[in-house]
């Protein structure tokens, strides 16, 4: 595994990808590429980000690795660890936590048995808290992977977690039946 990161670089499709990304910007402004590669980066490592590939994409972008150090541990949707498949971020800023999110954290706690920023035995769950997910008009909500889970309750979130551990297909989006953001009292 270490041997592979430290060998790491993208595969023809994400380099293509990277390529294309580049191009978009003036000549010498390479730097502006770094958020979207460091995802296409992080997607080709299992969700994370070692030093190795961090290292990488800093090079690609002809950047002292700092540069990309820098990015990488401050925003959230970077992992600097690896997580589980399913990757639970809980939202917890004030829309989210005034309708429940402690609620949401609390069930996701118990039902996996695992702390915050950790990750479940059998590298299934990983549970974190992160901020302003951009959805709080359906709060509280979780992102897990690539999909948004609004409108919880600490039962729904179960259910949640239980239908993934058990390979379910599971509906993303509102768990209260709305459609999108339309008001609560008026299913459409
Ligand atoms: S506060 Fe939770 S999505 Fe905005």
């Amino acid at each position: 595994m270490k041997k592979k990161q430290a060998d790491f670089k993208f595969n023809a499709k994400n380099l293509k990808m990277a390529k294309v990304i580049i191009a978009k910007y003036p000549e010498g402004k390479q730097r502006s590429a770094t958020l979207p590669l460091l995802e296409l980066a992080q997607r080709q490592n299992d969700n994370w980000l070692p030093v190795p590939v961090m290292d990488y994409v800093a090079d690609f972008l002809d950047l002292a690795p700092i540069k990309i150090y820098e990015v990488v541990t401050f925003y959230s949707m970077f992992n600097t660890e690896p997580v589980g498949k399913n990757f639970i971020q809980v939202c917890r800023t004030t829309p989210c936590w005034l309708r429940g999110a402690n609620e949401i954290t609390k069930a996701c706690k118990k039902k996996l048995g695992i702390g915050l920023g950790e990750t479940t035995k059998d590298g299934k769950f990983t549970v974190k808290e992160v901020e302003c997910l951009g959805a709080c008009v359906n709060a509280p909500m979780v992102q897990i992977n690539d999909d948004y889970f609004e409108d919880l309750t600490a039962d729904s979130m179960g259910k949640i977690i239980d239908d993934l551990a058990a390979g379910k297909k599971i509906q993303i989006g509102s768990q209260a039946g709305r459609q999108c953001s339309a008001p609560v009292e008026e299913k459409v």
